[in-house]
């Protein structure tokens, strides 16, 4: 069993560099299939799991791809005739695989994908993507574990979205840009990831304007072309160096990142005493012994991000005094907090607030992490802690940290990952024998 290893205590101090973002490069990758001629070339690309499904995905649909990883370079070729059907397996391991029915259904007039299962950040509907492809005049049916959405051509229109949700956003504006007329996507998601596709789109031949705004007009076009783009720094990346840097009490730089996509996280390590300084190197972020409580809550941007908000609960949980955690994204995002809880955490869980008592002297355990941003939280719970902390289930960090537990030994961190022989594994004929007609759990 692989695990993560950590001696907390040491305070990180040096430099990290911060990949290309994965939350852009995914409905870039999707976009892809909208170029009917030449090629989409992707520079910044990060070496990291999701990408690669994605990568995986686009070629079982056809596309021609190539990686290369030291060049982190993605190039994508989809004039070829595309098959327009993601199978469970890729929407299964991974819920962004939904991108690519805007783009097929406007590139072949039909997609059939595969339902998304339970996530574990709670029940993630996709009533607003499905919505958005019907009022643009697709035709939607459900059967037997799959989504079916066809259409003789789609037809612009306005489109306003209960909540800003970021995939229904670029799904609706990647089938819009070859909808006859102009679609208008009200209360649209503002995030930077969203002017990033509508960069690389205009980039092929669409017209797509207000991308990052709350209004997003998009006028059709009859087809789209290759192009190449460079992709931002990940926003998400660099806020968990800070966040390391803050909790471990440490000095570190962080290159390579965008202060004005990590604003609302800079304002609240400020108001709990943490100190950054904007160099030419990067952001500096220096640690402080006296760290203030603050009460935070998640928003869509430019509010504070949830993809932060595990690793901002260790903080305030070191925090000396009691803050608050309000999730308004995601529902049942608190998963990690149980697993702090073996680390010495003090806790309650109202509805969507969690109340965090600190400060915590946090001490090593063995926990499991349960998603990829909850895993970062242990890390960094384990990095600020007592002893020795073991984390399970370390490849899911893969899916969005390159090198992660490198990258923190650099910085001084005593951190390993190793393939460890689970002793106390129940081997199946140890199993407690079940009386017949007895429920498992
Ligand atoms: C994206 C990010 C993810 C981030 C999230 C919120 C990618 C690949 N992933 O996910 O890392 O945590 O934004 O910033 O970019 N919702 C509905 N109906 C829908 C769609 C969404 O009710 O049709 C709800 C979801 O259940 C959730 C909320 O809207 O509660 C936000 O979801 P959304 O913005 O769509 O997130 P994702 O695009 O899945």
């Amino acid at each position: 069993m692989e695990k993560i290893i950590i001696k907390g205590g040491q305070p990180l101090r040096g430099k990290v560099a911060v990949e290309g973002s994965k939350n852009a490069v995914l409905p870039l990758q999707a976009a892809a299939i909208l170029a009917v001629q030449g090629t989409v070339t992707l520079n910044n690309v990060p070496p990291v799991t999701d990408v690669k499904v994605m990568d995986r995905l686009l070629g079982f649909l056809n596309l021609k791809t190539a990686y290369g990883e030291k060049q982190r370079q993605l190039v994508l070729n989809a004039s070829f005739p595309l098959s327009s059907e993601a199978p469970y397996d890729y929407v299964n391991q991974m819920r962004a695989s939904l991108l690519v029915m805007g783009p097929l259904l406007a590139r072949t007039g039909h997609v059939r994908i595969a339902l998304p299962g339970g996530c574990s950040i709670g029940a993630r509907p996709i009533d607003l993507h499905l919505a958005g492809l019907e009022k643009l005049g697709a035709e939607i049916k459900q059967d037997a574990g799959f989504i079916e959405a066809s259409c003789e051509h789609l037809v612009g229109t306005r489109i306003p979205l209960d909540f800003p949700s970021v995939g229904a956003t670029e799904n609706i504006m990647m089938a819009a840009t070859m909808a006859a007329g102009i679609t208008t996507i009200e209360n649209a998601s503002c995030e930077p990831e969203i002017i990033e596709l509508g960069n690389l789109l205009n980039k092929m031949g669409a017209h797509v304007h207000g991308a990052g705004s709350k209004v997003i007009r998009i006028q059709g076009v009859y087809y789209l072309h290759g192009a190449e783009y460079t992709v931002i720094p990940d926003r998400i990346e660099a806020g968990t160096w800070m966040l390391a840097s803050a909790v471990t009490n440490g000095d570190v730089i962080v290159q390579g990142t965008v202060p004005e996509h990590n604003a609302s996280l800079i304002a609240k390590l400020e108001e709990m005493g943490v100190t950054i300084i904007k160099q030419a190197d990067g952001l500096r972020v220096l640690g402080t012994s006296v760290l203030i409580p603050a009460n935070v809550k998640t928003m869509p941007y430019p509010g504070f991000p949830t993809d932060l908000q595990p690793q901002m609960t260790v903080l305030q949980l070191l925090a000396n005094g009691t803050s608050t955690m309000e999730e308004h994204v995601f529902e049942k995002r608190f998963i990690h907090l149980e697993e702090l809880r073996r680390m010495n955490a003090k806790f309650q869980i109202s509805g969507s607030v969690a109340i965090l008592d600190g400060p915590t002297r946090f001490s090593g355990a063995e926990v499991t992490a349960s998603d990829l941003r909850a895993g970062a939280s242990l890390v960094l719970a384990g990095l600020a802690a007592d002893g020795i902390t073991q984390i399970r289930n370390p490849q899911c960090l893969d899916r969005g940290y390159y090198h992660f537990y490198q990258k923190l030994r650099a910085l001084g961190a005593k951190i390993d990952r190793l393939n460890i022989e689970d002793k106390f594994k129940i081997t199946p004929d140890q199993q407690p024998r079940q009386n017949k007609g007895q429920e498992k759990e």
